[in-house]
């Protein structure tokens, strides 16, 4: 459908609730409605002045449920698919135990075509619409990724995982070959459609200094791409990184010291982060991406929310799958908990924010997606607020829409999300 209207509760973000008071940041219409044209947002409005203004359009009515932006889940490992849930380890013997042998079976292209599909099935039903992910080291990952993600039209980003050390044989490059595939992925597929290549280099444990910096040196070259990678996860890690680069100020040094610390970085996890490497990030721009749900499954550490989203632009993420979900609404769920053991409690608007303009934000599409806006890409869902006995049983008793949201964050899941809009085409 080229043109029509979604009526249903809508909220619209004015302004970041974690740099200024939330309740200055949101409006919010109980009977309102999205204009959708050209696979864009048109219009927000009161539901009726908008079916009077346009008494042709066809018109899909939500009832009570919440339109919201789809969420945009900003950092993920889509070969972890199969292998989420994995019990019993910690960083570096869960990845050796679990996730390197999952992603040796991405050698076989077909195996990685069909991990590609059964993600972008499982996150679309989870109301997320556009995902930055982690491929493995094989370039076929990364075709299998953004081949799937074009047929379905999703904004999407991906890139290769670097990796020359400390990896099996089946998973490592070099700084060359990193550099070359790297390359040629990116000149092949950013911005053709809605996806975009993000410079990969896993994490310093598993990178040469060579590789680091053969990684730089092509962000140097492409500075309007994202560059991703992982940050002070576990106490271990840092102190292996203070091991493996005994020249390095901090862990964020290693990357700096590589040319990979620019404006479009994207920093996951970091938990343990040092007051430097804090003041060093927010001088330059970069974001961070807080991933509660793998922060408590793998036992990292409680993210410093208060500390850092006032300094720092926040994403929030899955990280299928040392997270434990494919679902935001879970993710926030557990910010939330994580919010809690470190004495503040994130507010439900809060909550939302970081699940989609938050994290649209940190990808640096904060103009395209994240965001009920007229001109935004219209990527929609619509959230059933009493999609269960127990969530609807609450719901009954909400005295505003922050207590009708609030038991649908906490104790959702896919059956909450009733509709999914992808470029203004109803898919779910
Ligand atoms: N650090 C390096 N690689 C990974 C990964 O795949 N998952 C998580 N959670 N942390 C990492
Ligand atoms: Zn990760």
């Amino acid at each position: 459908m080229q043109h029509h209207l979604v009526t249903g509760q809508t909220l619209e973000f004015l302004d970041n609730p974690l740099r200024a008071p939330w309740q200055d940041c949101v409006r919010i219409d109980s009977a309102g409605a999205v204009r959708i044209e050209g696979g864009k947002i048109a219009e927000i409005g009161p539901a009726a002045a908008l079916r009077a203004a346009h008494p042709a359009l066809p018109v899909t009515d939500m009832g009570d449920a919440l339109l919201l932006p789809g969420f945009v889940d900003a950092h993920a490992h889509y070969p972890q698919t199969a292998m989420i849930a994995s019990w019993g380890k910690r960083l570096i013997d869960w990845l050796n135990s679990y996730t390197f042998p999952e992603e040796l079976r991405f050698a076989d292209p077909d195996y990685a075509a069909k991990i590609a599909a059964r993600y972008f099935d499982l996150t679309l039903a989870h109301g997320t619409t556009t995902v930055c992910a982690y491929s493995t080291v094989h370039p076929a990952s990364v075709e299998a990724f953004f081949t799937e993600a074009q047929a379905r039209g999703l904004r999407a980003l991906t890139g290769k995982t670097c990796m020359d050390r400390n990896a099996p044989e089946g998973l490592t490059d070099t700084a060359q070959s990193a550099y070359d595939d790297s390359k040629r992925l990116l000149e092949a597929w950013h911005g053709v459609d809605r996806l975009s290549y993000v410079i990969t280099p896993r994490f310093s444990p598993t990178s040469t200094r060579e590789q680091l910096s053969a990684l730089g040196a092509l962000y140097g070259e492409h500075p309007d791409c994202l560059m991703q990678t992982h940050i002070s996860e576990q106490t271990d890690e840092i102190a292996w990184v203070a091991e493996l680069f005994p020249e390095a100020r901090d862990y964020l040094d290693t990357y700096e010291a590589a040319g990979l610390l620019g404006p479009t970085g994207l920093f996951g996890h970091a938990i343990h982060l040092m007051a430097r490497e804090v003041d060093r990030l927010a001088e330059t721009g970069a974001a961070v991406v807080h991933c509660p749900t793998s922060n408590t499954f793998i036992g990292s550490g409680l993210f410093d929310m208060a500390g850092l989203a006032p300094r720092l632009p926040v994403g929030l993420a899955t990280d299928t799958g040392g997270g434990s979900s494919f679902s935001m609404l879970r993710t926030m769920a557990a910010a939330y908990e994580i919010g809690q053991l470190r004495g503040t409690a994130v507010h439900p608007a809060q909550l939302l924010w970081l699940a989609t303009a938050g994290s649209a934000e940190a990808l640096h599409l904060g103009d395209r997606i994240g965001r009920l806006a007229p001109g935004m890409e219209a990527d929609l869902i619509a959230l059933d607020l009493a999609s269960t006995p127990a969530i609807s049983q609450r719901y009954a008793e909400a005295d505003d829409l922050w207590e009708a949201v609030f038991p649908t964050i906490m104790m959702g899941d896919d059956r909450a999300i009733a509709g999914v809009w992808i470029a203004g085409d109803r898919r779910i």
